[in-house]
């Protein structure tokens, strides 16, 4: 059996990140593109001479050339322009779409049995639109956040607690935007419901902070956070490649689930060797679905505009 082949567009921030993570998880082979010269020659470059230091020896190869990403098992993609200070999210899908459109071309006619894993933003309707132009089986399609938000509301919430980041599970439904969902029902310490632990107050705090997380890292960098998103996106490759079954929070297309209608959205879901093998039904409460459903009509917007600028 071969090593895995892992792609990674884009070598910005959250692209050479995920470079770094996935070779200190040793995942397999990677090739870093980017469409400015040199940029992803030179990140490739210092990210495979850490490998003596840190003990991976997995193959780095940055390029502009397509043809080097040939058969991977699982493309990321994290080409797309970033937010800064004063921008939502929403305000990059002009200008996104276009570049997944000409990457998912590439990815189709270069590996067209890989796992695409899409990170730029707006992130759901960016799933939206690889899917599309790909025209991927739709397990095989899937997209990064819920994992970061997760991680964020884990995070907030060990520091109130004084608890282990560790012993956290979190679950987050919604869409990666201002009203996604975090689950506190569903959010548990060692077991014990946060519902238990903290009054609603403070939860509401915390949510507010999650809900707000990335802005809060735009406003003291001018520019988006990396290292956790790119944390984020390895754990899902590492799920995949290892078909471990894990269940993560991802953008993923659902249909009858949760009375989506054929949408990319945050859900729980298995993730293994097919990609996206099941998404998880939680009896969700009225206030939860409602609030699920409020978070989904907008990504239905997005995926509106995607549809016009395709
Ligand atoms: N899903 C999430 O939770 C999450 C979190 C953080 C950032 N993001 C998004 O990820 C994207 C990347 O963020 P970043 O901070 O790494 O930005 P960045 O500007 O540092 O890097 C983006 C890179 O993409 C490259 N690029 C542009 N068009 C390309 C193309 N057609 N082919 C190959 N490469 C191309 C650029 O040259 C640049 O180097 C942004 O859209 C950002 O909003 C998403």
């Amino acid at each position: 059996m071969g090593r895995n082949k892992i792609t990674i567009l884009g070598a910005g921030n959250v692209g050479a990140a995920t470079a770094h993570i996935a070779a200190t998880r040793n995942l397999g082979d990677i090739v870093l593109l980017d469409i400015v010269e040199g940029l992803a020659q030179g990140k490739a470059l210092d990210i495979a001479q850490a490998g003596p230091v840190q003990s991976y020896d997995c193959k780095i190869v940055g390029t502009r050339d397509w043809k080097q990403t040939a058969d991977s098992n699982i493309v990321i993609v994290t080409s797309g322009l970033p937010r800064r200070p004063g921008m939502s999210r929403d305000d990059l899908l002009a200008k996104n779409v276009q570049i997944v459109k000409d990457v998912s071309e590439k990815i189709a006619a270069y590996s067209p049995n890989s796992i695409v894993i899409v990170v730029c933003n707006p992130l759901d309707a960016m799933a939206y639109a690889a899917a599309k132009v790909t025209g991927f089986d739709k397990n095989k399609v899937m997209g990064m956040a819920g994992e970061l938000d997760s991680a964020r509301f884990s995070y907030f919430l060990a520091s109130e607690l004084g608890a282990s980041v560790k012993d956290i599970k979190c679950i987050l439904m919604g869409g990666h935007g201002d009203d996604m969902v975090p689950l506190t029902r569903f959010t548990s310490i060692s077991g014990k419901p946060v519902t238990e632990l903290l009054d609603k107050a403070k939860l509401d705090e915390l949510i507010e902070r999650t809900r707000k997380g990335g802005i809060e890292i735009v406003n003291l960098l001018g520019s988006s956070a990396y290292y956790a998103p790119a944390a984020g996106t390895v754990k899902m490759a590492e799920a995949i490649l290892k078909d471990n079954k894990t269940i993560l929070s991802c953008c993923a297309y659902c249909d009858s689930e949760y009375n989506v209608g054929g949408y990319f959205v945050g859900v729980p879901v298995v993730l293994g060797k097919n990609g996206a093998e099941k998404v998880l039904q939680l009896d969700l409460n009225e206030h939860e679905q409602a609030q699920f459903e409020k978070s989904l009509a907008h990504v239905k917007q997005l995926a509106a505009k995607v549809d016009k600028l395709l």
